[in-house]
């Protein structure tokens, strides 16, 4: 699967939306996604970096994407039903859903761990993940054969010292992952899954490794193919895994 080359358009007719997909990985992924043929929903909180995104698939003939400001941050339960409804209004289905967005905090001990920045990392990494999973299901669950993908890191695994709230969670991503996953085995079409991106050449790779030779990173669109893998139906049998996109 990390060599996966799916056949041309075999995204065609989806709708996949992607939080974080104004940069990074975020941003790879739904260019990737759209030159497949699927229709993405841009979710950021930038909306210079999303109209970007917008025009490149625009440019590139792929299928008009569209834009979904939003700052997981400050929104609330109410937000989310509201995406979830407009999406059913002017798309009527959703057929992927890439949980991507995440903000890094503070690398410092959790003896000096700062609480506001805390509970702001929880918000984007891990509550608004559940927040738009619980409002999306229903419209999810008239797919033929959906796909969640949350995104995990190896500091999900095992914890280091100084990585405080974005280590833990990363943890907890992987565990709200396999209790969907196992929620939905029965009666539902859909499977839920984590990728560990590995280590990429983006703007948090930077701010957590600032001495780092960038050159060694690889870029997001080298780590593309088990997301395709993962979004389409060719894993229609893979439930509840955390994938290394990089092997
Ligand atoms: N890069 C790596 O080496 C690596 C390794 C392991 C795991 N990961 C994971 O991979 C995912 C993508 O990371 P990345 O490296 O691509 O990071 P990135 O370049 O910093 O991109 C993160 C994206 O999330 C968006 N975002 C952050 N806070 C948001 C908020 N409050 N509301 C809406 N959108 C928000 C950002 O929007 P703005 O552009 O507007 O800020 C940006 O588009 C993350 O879950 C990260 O934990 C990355």
């Amino acid at each position: 699967m990390f060599d996966y080359v799916p056949s041309p358009g075999f995204l065609k007719n989806r709708v996949i939306l992607v939080t974080g997909a104004g940069d990074g990985i975020g941003k790879a992924a739904a260019k990737s996604f759209a030159s497949y043929g699927a229709t993405v929903i841009l979710l950021g909180r930038t909306i210079k970096k999303l109209e970007a995104v917008y025009d490149e698939i625009e440019q590139a003939g792929y299928p008009q994407a569209a834009i979904y400001p939003m700052n997981l941050e400050g929104a609330s339960p109410t937000d989310y039903e509201n995406l979830a409804n407009t999406l059913e209004t002017e798309f009527k289905q959703l057929d992927g859903l890439l949980h991507n967005a995440a903000i890094l905090g503070n690398l410092t001990p959790l003896e000096h761990y700062n609480i506001e920045m805390w509970y702001k990392v929880m918000q984007v990494n891990l509550n608004a993940p559940f927040l738009l999973t619980k409002a999306c299901l229903s419209l999810l669950k008239t797919a033929a054969n959906a796909s969640i993908i949350f995104t995990s890191s190896p500091l999900g695994r095992k914890g280091k010292a100084y990585w405080g709230a974005y280590s833990v969670s990363k943890f907890a991503t992987e565990g709200m992952m396999q209790i969907l996953a196992d929620e939905l085995e029965t009666n539902t079409k859909i499977r839920v899954n984590a990728i560990n991106p590995g280590n990429c050449r983006t703007a948090m790779r930077m701010a957590a490794y600032p001495g780092e030779d960038q050159t060694k990173s690889t870029l997001p669109k080298n780590i593309m193919p088990l997301y395709l893998y993962l979004i389409g139906p060719d894993s229609h049998k893979i439930n509840g895994q955390t994938l290394n996109a990089q092997g």
